[in-house]
């Protein structure tokens, strides 16, 4: 296992490339289950989180060929089975899409329970609504989830979601596409992954409208053919390489990005005093004054991102007056927090609230990442903290950030891979 060892201190300046959306590739991949053909998928970045998706895919019959390092076709023609692999499945959070994905194509599915949760309660009521409303039967048996349906199709029917889920409406639209007659889902998500899925679904054949809107429209079609599809730039790698720029200082060109996705998390940095200029596919940040203090309330899309929520705690550790940030979509999200304090962060938590006052600096330490994006938020902070960090169990960063480590690097950051042999990187990684 290994560690992350940083110099902090030192401003960022250069060009970094942002890669495919993490989240939009783990659905989009269970997605291709769906297509009688072979699509092609560009721009799935090479994270371990991608990668156990396509074993699962491969190891219920799917053919996979890599064309190039973010390329691959999936043809998913002559899937043997239904049911995955357990040990597999139960690894990762997002495996709940091969329910929908195969309920819609077969009418049944065997997934194991996804992966253990780390930041509050996780639950999948809402899936299992919506496949309940489409005609499924859903039990749990021996760690498995099994959906299926009487007759092997389902029948479009109203969804209305009791919260708004991510997943439940990604979940709900791959079942719906090859079912009989319309489905529509209200209260759906808006994020941009849900509308990358309805754009790929569309491409390989489907008819989805609405994505993007709280009234998803579907009218199920008899079959998707194959095709070719790129995914989008990921919002949250553009957001965090945002951050650390906002931490440590510097100027950075942020490449292939859809800035419309990023307004949010632009306008907030503007608010604390970073400069932020819009281009067609890039942006440019720059901090050289001193950060300002800003409120902060996670929300679903169009709101902030409480995928950005740790990595602009780290920020605001380093603002000019108190800041308070409010987690309104997950219960237990502040666990990092302990771990900047290491750093000298001054940070109290009550409940969803955490106040963050504003230090002078911070200095390096010893810490520990324990989810994707507070390790992200380690990262931050290491590098805008004076002297040097030590950052374990990076495992879980690497689920969803590509090469951080060299992109860093050629942004003038001091960091760097080193063995890790402490115990604590024998912990299962979980989620995303
Ligand atoms: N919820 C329910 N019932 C459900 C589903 C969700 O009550 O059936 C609740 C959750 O407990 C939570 C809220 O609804 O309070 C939102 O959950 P959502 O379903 O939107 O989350 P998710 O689909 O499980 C995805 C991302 C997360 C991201 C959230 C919110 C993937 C694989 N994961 O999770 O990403 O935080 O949406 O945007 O797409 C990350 O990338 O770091 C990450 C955790």
């Amino acid at each position: 296992m290994s560690k992350y060892v940083i110099q902090g201190g030192n401003p960022l300046f250069g060009e970094v490339e942002i890669g495919g959306a993490k989240n939009a590739a783990v659905a989009i991949i269970p997605a291709a289950l769906l297509v009688d053909g072979v699509c092609r998928i560009e721009n799935i970045p090479q994270i371990s989180d991608v990668n156990l998706c396509l074993t699962i895919l491969q190891g219920l019959g799917a053919n996979i060929r890599s064309i190039n390092r973010h390329t691959v076709e999936i043809d998913a023609s002559h899937i043997r089975s239904t049911r995955t692999s357990y040990d597999l499945a139960r690894k990762i959070r997002a495996s709940y899409y091969l329910i929908g994905a195969l309920l819609g194509r077969f009418g049944r599915a065997e997934v194991a329970m996804p992966g253990g949760c780390n930041f509050g309660v996780r639950p999948i009521d809402q899936h299992v609504k919506g496949f309940t409303a489409l005609g499924a039967k859903v039990v749990v048996e021996g760690g498995f989830i099994h959906a299926s349906s009487e007759t092997g199709r389902l029948k479009g029917a109203n969804v209305y979601l009791d919260v708004v889920s991510v997943g439940a409406t990604m979940n709900i639209m791959m079942a719906a596409v090859l079912a009989e007659g319309n489905t529509t889902i209200e209260n759906a998500a808006k994020e941009p992954h849900v509308v990358d899925l309805a754009n790929f679904l569309n491409s390989m054949g489907a008819n989805i409208r609405g994505a993007g809107t709280d009234t998803i429209k579907i009218q199920g079609v008899t079959r998707l053919g194959g095709g070719s599809y790129a995914i989008i730039p990921d919002q949250i790698e553009a957001g965090t390489y945002m951050a650390a720029v906002a931490a440590a200082g510097g100027q950075v060109l942020i490449k292939n990005i859809i800035p419309k996705h990023m307004d949010c998390i632009t306008a907030k940095l503007q608010e604390c005093g970073v400069e932020v200029e819009e281009h067609e596919d890039t942006l440019l940040i720059r901090r050289t004054g001193p950060l300002q203090k800003a409120n902060v309330k996670t929300l679903p899309y169009p709101g902030f991102p409480t995928d950005m929520q740790p990595q602009m705690v780290a920020v605001l550790c380093l603002a000019q007056g108190t800041s308070l940030v409010t987690e309104s979509v997950w219960n237990n999200r502040y666990r990092y927090v302990d771990e900047l304090k290491r750093l000298g962060a001054c940070i109290q938590v009550d409940d969803k609230t955490a106040v963050v006052e504003g230090v002078d600096h911070l200095t390096g330490a010893p810490i520990q990442a324990c989810d994707l994006r507070a390790g992200a938020a380690l990262v931050i902070a290491a590098l805008a903290a004076q002297g040097e960090s030590e950052i374990c169990c990076v495992q879980y960063i690497e689920r969803c950030y590509e090469n951080i480590v060299e992109k860093l690097r050629e942004l003038g950051a001091k960091i760097r891979v080193e063995e890790d042999h402490d115990d604590l990187n024998g912990l299962e990684a979980h989620i995303g």
